[in-house]
Parts: C-alpha cells; sequence; structure tokens
C-alpha cells in the first residue's frame, strides 16, 4: 500500500524550482532537434513565407549559414526541402533525378559550410509534379504505387550521391522502404540511413508547408488516396512494423501534437528510435495564437515540445528548433 494524505502530500515535490527539476521525468535537448529549412532558386536571396511566420526559403548560397548556425545551437541535424521553379515542374518529376537539382545543391552547400550536420533529405515527388501529388498520377488522378516507388529509389540515390545522410521517404507508397534499402546497399551507401515517415496521415495542418515548397495551388484532390485516414491508429502500427522489417533505421509519426497517442503506442510496441513531426500548421497555430495573445510564445513551443518527449519520441522535427535550443540553453 503506498501511502495516502497526509502522510503524502504530491505538492511537495512541487515546492521549488530546485525540486522540480530534480524530479522532472523528461528534459528537453537541442539534440533532441531536427530543423527543417527550405530553399529558394536564384542567390542571395532569403524569402520570408507568408503562411509561416518567422520562416524563411533560402537561397543555396545561403543555406550553409543557416547549417552553422542549427550547428552552433547544438542541433544535430536539417531537412532539406526545395521550392522547385515552376517550369521544372512535370507531370514526370523528372528534375527529382537531376543530380543538380536545387535540393542537390543545398546538401553540398551544407556539407560544405557545416560537415559536422546531419543532412535528412524528403523523399517524395511533390516538389517536382505539376499537380502536387507525391508520385507519378494516372488519367483519373490516382497515385501510382510501383511507379513511383521505382522513381523514389532513384531519387534517393541521387541524394544519397549528394551527401544526403538521411533519406526519408514521406510519400507513403507502399513498399519504398525495402526497395530504397536495397538500392543504397547495391550503390555502396551503406551508411546511408532511412528515416521513413510510417505513420502519415492525410491531414489539414500541412497546409502552410504547400505554401513554402509551392505545390499546395498545384494540388487537385487530396492526399487520402495514399496517406493514412486520421480516424485510424492500429494501422500506424502495421505501417511502422511494415517498414522496420523493410529496413527503416528510423520511423516517424506525422502530425505531431493531434497524434501523441499514435507516438506513444509506436513507441511502446517497437524498439525503433521514433521520431515526431510537429508540422507546419502545428507551428502556425501556436505562432498565430502568440500573436492573438491567446498564450506566451516561448512556453507554448517548449510545452508542447516536451508533450513529445513525454509521449517518447526520440526526437521532433520542428520549425521552432533554433528558438527552442537557445530557450533551453539560456
Ligand atoms: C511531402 C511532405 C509534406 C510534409 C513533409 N513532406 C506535405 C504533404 O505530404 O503534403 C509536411 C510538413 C509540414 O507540414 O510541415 N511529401
Amino acid at each position: 500500500m503506498t501511502a495516502a494524505f497526509p502522510a503524502l502530500r504530491m505538492r511537495r515535490g512541487r515546492s521549488a524550482p530546485w525540486i522540480r527539476a530534480m524530479l522532472a521525468e523528461h528534459r528537453l535537448h537541442p539534440s533532441d532537434f531536427i530543423l527543417p529549412l527550405f530553399i529558394c532558386d536564384g542567390d542571395g536571396c532569403e524569402e520570408p513565407i507568408a503562411a509561416l511566420p518567422g520562416v524563411s526559403r533560402w537561397t543555396v548560397d545561403k543555406i550553409g549559414a543557416r547549417a552553422k548556425q542549427a550547428h552552433e545551437a547544438g542541433i544535430p541535424c536539417v531537412a532539406l526541402f526545395p521550392n522547385t521553379p515552376g517550369p521544372l515542374r512535370t507531370v514526370g518529376a523528372e528534375e527529382a533525378l537531376n543530380p543538380d537539382n536545387l535540393i542537390c545543391r543545398a546538401v553540398k552547400a551544407v556539407k560544405d559550410a557545416c560537415p559536422e550536420i546531419g543532412v535528412l533529405t524528403d523523399v517524395a515527388l511533390d516538389p517536382y509534379t505539376e499537380h502536387g501529388h507525391d508520385g507519378l498520377i494516372d488519367e483519373r488522378g490516382c497515385v501510382l504505387n510501383d511507379l513511383t516507388s521505382a522513381m523514389l529509389v532513384q531519387q534517393a540515390l541521387v541524394q544519397a550521391e549528394a551527401g544526403a545522410d538521411i533519406v526519408a521517404p514521406s510519400d507513403m507508397m507502399d513498399g519504398r522502404v525495402g526497395a530504397i534499402r536495397t538500392a543504397l546497399e547495391q550503390a555502396g551507401k551503406c551508411d546511408t540511413a532511412i528515416m521513413a515517415y510510417a505513420a502519415k496521415y492525410a491531414s489539414a495542418f500541412y497546409g502552410p508547408f504547400r505554401d513554402a515548397v509551392g505545390s499546395g495551388g498545384r494540388l487537385k484532390g487530396d492526399k487520402r488516396g495514399y496517406q493514412m485516414d486520421p480516424a485510424n491508429a492500429a494501422e500506424a502500427l502495421r505501417e511502422v512494423a511494415l517498414d522496420i522489417a523493410e529496413g527503416a533505421d528510423m520511423v516517424m509519426v506525422k502530425p505531431g501534437m493531434p497524434y501523441l497517442d499514435v507516438l506513444a503506442a509506436v513507441r511502446q510496441r517497437f524498439e525503433v528510435p521514433t521520431f515526431a513531426y510537429q508540422v507546419s500548421g502545428e507551428y502556425a497555430m501556436i505562432e498565430h495564437a502568440a500573436a492573438a495573445g491567446a498564450g506566451d510564445r516561448d512556453a507554448l513551443i517548449l510545452e508542447t515540445l516536451l508533450a513529445f518527449k513525454r509521449a517518447g519520441a526520440s526526437g521532433i522535427l520542428t520549425y521552432h528548433a533554433l528558438d527552442a535550443a537557445r530557450l533551453i540553453v539560456g
């Protein structure tokens, strides 16, 4: 039998900062974060993204400095996303396989400027297709799994060749993790890791991201034919099990805060590093709430990020990574 009131007073453990610090079950550290960075074409430019207040697209010549800044703040890894110039977006998404495309140039620029930081690249065709879907489509607009997967394999190889440390398939095609792993091994890229967007939901929280990469206005229909139904949790465990079996080194649950139950369930079931993506709409929600006076911005940032740790996240992709790292270190 455990003690009961008044012998037990839970508030004793909350009575001063020192004891709260001593009893904290979870803590944030800058190494928990992966910072997403958006790349745009051109030279010498920073393009603020209206839908993501405080976040910009950077040209390749400026991206190295961003990565350095992240490294200096203790952030171990950046995730790069390109805003491909309009004329290079096609039905066949050929630009995704161009070894000199925006993302490959950005990977090299980051590695040149800051070899110490990890670089993660997104494997999916949405920044390259004319229609904004993550894959190749048939005449009815349905995304074709196997043809898309074959392209993703090539895309992952091109990114790995450019220097990406982690390739992260975010497209939700079936079988692509295994196909990418096999191809990386055959190409001698045995150190290139795969972080699978294993449980990625068809979410309304991706809107600002789609503006940031320029795919939003183009998108015909929605992504429910390949991304998961927000109604499902057991299905997420099957998705994660499959990606692990296919060779994923790490898995991800996305979006973040509305899916903490899924994150916790994955973490309890599997012994695999599990990341959460606090997505663009969640970032925007916090920024707009703070701007409207609905809460203290710093406190909102730290509380939401700590919630991911409590739910079991190994790390968090967040647009607040730099702010959070600075807040933690002080
Ligand atoms: C594209 C991709 C998306 C995000 C990451 N990779 C958008 C989508 O699936 O439509 C969303 C990230 C965010 O909202 O911050 N495959």
